[in-house]
């Protein structure tokens, strides 16, 4: 697939790949095309055993300012019922790797919810979070009352929801939102700094542990525990289970296979 609207980086750093919201004008307005190339991508890089970790940016102005307001304008329900776009969010959600939101400036509507569907985001101190779909007659479409709800509590989700306020950096991370804030120059560095921390651990590992983190959004505590038991017993059967508890006992440094 030949990309328009992002620019993908397989390797960015060592086993880091970067995916760039590309439609700067628009302030990377999320048309359907974009969203069908970020799936496309995320699902190539899932697939490459060199990345362990993936990145999705855009620029110091947006992150990504929503759903294309002007794409979405005349469709009628049917329309969005036969487009289906929420399964192309679906797969993205589906991603393996842990991936990192670095945003700077606007992170709205979809862009918001888009980052919230990454693991960890990393901001520049200018970014602004929110969720204006209110402003527009419409509501959050792709997690906004949801995950927004769970990672910043029903006050202040329901503030920004029903009147479409937006948030800062710093307030976002008070919040609990995200989950550093640094200047705008460096949030790119920063995101990339936290990226090869993860980068450096069991692939395998990390990918038991994302989805066993992001199953305790979906179960009640007991359930979520036994996900979690077997996990952490099926890590036991990975060689670099092996390769890490063997560095550590010879104090050394691991390096982790991915087998
Ligand atoms: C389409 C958009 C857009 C969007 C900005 N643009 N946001 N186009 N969809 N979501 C376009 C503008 O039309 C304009 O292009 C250019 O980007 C620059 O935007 P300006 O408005 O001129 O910039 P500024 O005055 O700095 O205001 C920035 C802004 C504002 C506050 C971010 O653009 C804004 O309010 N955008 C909409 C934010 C929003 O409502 N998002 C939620 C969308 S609904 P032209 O060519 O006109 O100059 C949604 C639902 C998700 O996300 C559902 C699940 C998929």
């Amino acid at each position: 697939m030949n990309y328009e609207f992002i620019l993908v980086t397989p390797e960015a750093k060592k086993h880091i790949a970067l995916i760039q919201l590309n439609r700067p004008k628009e302030l990377n307005a999320l048309n359907l095309q974009l969203m069908l190339e970020l799936k496309d991508a995320l699902q190539n890089l899932d697939k490459n055993d060199e990345v362990r970790c993936i990145i999705i940016t855009g620029n110091q102005q947006a992150f990504a300012a929503g759903a294309d307001i002007k794409q979405m304008e005349s469709r009628t329900p049917v329309d969005l019922i036969k487009i289906d776009q929420f399964e192309t969010w679906d797969q993205i959600r589906k991603t393996s790797k842990p991936i990192i939101a670095a945003v700077c400036g606007f992170a709205l509507g979809g862009g918001c919810e888009l980052a919230m569907t990454c693991d960890m985001i990393v901001a520049g101190e200018s970014a602004k979070f929110g969720q204006p779909e209110i402003k527009i007659g419409i509501m959050p479409g792709a997690g906004g009352t949801q995950r927004l709800t769970r990672a910043v509590g029903k006050a202040l989700a329901m503030e920004m929801v029903l009147t479409g306020k937006f948030i800062s950096a710093e307030e976002a991370q008070k919040a609990g939102l995200i989950n550093r804030v640094v200047p705008d120059e460096v949030y790119l560095d920063e995101a990339l700094k936290l990226a090869s921390e993860v980068a450096t651990m069991s692939p395998i590992a990390l990918r038991l542990a994302k989805e066993s983190v992001l199953k305790s959004f979906e179960t009640g505590l007991q359930e979520g525990l036994y996900f979690e038991r077997k996990n952490f017993y099926l890590t036991f059967s990975s060689e670099d289970q092996k390769e890490g508890m063997n560095a550590f006992v010879e104090k050394r440094r691991a390096n982790f296979s991915g087998k």
